[in-house]
């Protein structure tokens, strides 16, 4: 199989780690940089386009300060990372709150913040009114049901539990103009980790097409349409990135064909990415502790699943690379597996890799989204620091490993004492 590029040597990862040990996740700044401007000069085709990072990718706000530097905005799901959105200095219409099932404290921090509500059912309507009152600028999340199909990630949209009904979106919208709100944006997202520029484009014309509906039956003309995330990246070596200009290309075309056709012209086009801005440009880096022969080759490291858990939830495949190891040729296969007691604690299954040492350092691709950030602590595993890689070629810690106290933060030993 082909190879993944690397962007960095054996000799600078002995670097790090005399300073930082095994296992981390690195993060690339000029590729985050540099993609972030491709994303912006390709979909500023698109009126009043403006991205917000979906920060449930990589809450980090080193991260989030870097991309709100390049002009982004934040897409939150919960009260902390509302907070971070507030730490790095983002406000008001900067922030879009998309959460689902949410309590009240939530959205009162949202309102707080100015930040545009989207609201992810029917009967949050009423609740959001007596828990924070209504923001002048609400959203309206979209299921779109049987009309399109979903993937394992986000699942099949009418198995899944986000959304309004179509019905439901012209319902809501009528109680929220009969209570006075004169502002309204739409907004779905029905796949992630999609490849397929014209999945994305067939979603725009949906969305499009409802927008004009929602205009003739209602009278209102959307202020934006929220398209989501769910942009895909390339994680097999063999797998191409999505082309941003063709993308772009598509959906403006719909736009015009429908938008401007329908004299809707004005509607700004939002999106709330978050794997394909730094999913391709973080690494998780571990040791090989053991190798362990039994009836399969079992390569164990000292980072696990609670460090990186997508191949495991989602069978996704990460590539490796064992450092220094880059061209020889894959002779051997291997489970590469983590230390948790749980059999799918396995980064890759039966991966032909190069033979592999005890003491090899591996580096396992695109874990700059959905990766730290999916962490946890079972079987009282620690999660892993997060560095950075500067422009200039510096690298800097942007959260230190956890460690036992840390994970003992929220027991207390004197009641413990009392209790016994
Ligand atoms: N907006 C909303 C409302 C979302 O629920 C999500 C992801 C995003 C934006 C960003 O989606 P992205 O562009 O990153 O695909 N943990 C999964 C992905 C999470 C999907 C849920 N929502 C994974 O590791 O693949």
């Amino acid at each position: 199989m082909a190879n993944k590029k690397l962007l960095f040597t054996k000799k600078q990862i002995a670097e790090i780690m005399q300073k930082h040990p095994t296992p981390f996740h690195i993060y690339d700044e000029a590729g985050i940089r540099g993609n972030a401007r491709q994303f912006k000069k390709a979909f500023s085709i698109l009126p009043g386009f403006n991205e917000f990072f979906a920060v449930k990718a990589l809450p980090n706000p080193f991260i989030m300060g870097i991309l709100k530097e390049e002009g982004f905005g934040a897409d939150c799901s919960s009260y902390p990372e509302l907070l971070l959105a507030e730490k790095i200095g983002l406000q008001k219409e900067n922030i879009m709150f998309s959460s689902n099932d949410t309590p009240a404290t939530e959205y009162k921090k949202a309102r707080d913040l100015g930040a545009i509500i989207n609201l992810d059912d029917i009967s949050h309507i009423p609740f959001l009114e007596s828990a924070a009152g209504f923001p002048d600028l609400i959203c309206l999340r979209f299921n779109p049901g049987p009309a399109r199909k979903g993937n394992i990630i986000i699942g099949d949209p009418k198995e899944a539990k986000y959304g309004f009904t179509r019905e439901q979106l012209f319902e809501g919208y009528r109680i929220l103009q009969e209570k006075g709100i004169k502002r309204f944006g739409l907004h779905t997202m029905v796949i992630s980790n999609e490849l397929n520029p014209d999945f994305f484009i067939e979603t725009a014309k949906m969305m499009f097409e409802l927008a004009t509906e929602i205009k003739e039956k209602l009278g209102i003309k959307l202020e934006f349409v929220n398209l989501g995330g769910g942009l895909g990246i390339p994680q097999k070596p063999e797998e191409k990135a999505l082309d941003y200009d063709k993308l772009a290309a598509g959906i403006k075309k719909a736009y015009d064909e429908i938008i401007v056709k329908n004299n809707l012209d004005g509607i700004k086009i939002f999106m709330e990415c978050g794997r394909v801005i730094t999913g391709p440009y973080g690494y998780l880096v571990t040791t090989v502790l053991h190798l362990k022969h039994i009836y399969k080759e079992y390569v164990g490291c000292d980072a696990c699943m609670a460090n990186f858990m997508r191949p495991a939830l989602y069978g996704a495949y990460h590539h490796i690379t064992i450092l220094g190891k880059e061209n020889e040729p894959t002779t051997k296969m291997y489970d590469v597996t983590g230390s948790l007691c749980e059999n799918n604690d396995k980064f890759a299954i039966d991966r032909p890799l190069p033979e592999v040492r005890e003491g090899d350092i591996l580096v396992i691709h695109d874990t700059g989204a959905h990766g730290h950030a999916m962490g946890f602590n079972y079987n009282g595993k620690l999660r892993s620091a997060e560095l950075l890689l500067r422009e200039n070629g510096e690298v800097i810690q942007i959260r230190r490993a956890e460690t036992a106290d840390d994970y003992f933060a929220t027991l207390d030993f004197v009641s413990l004492e009392k209790f016994q």
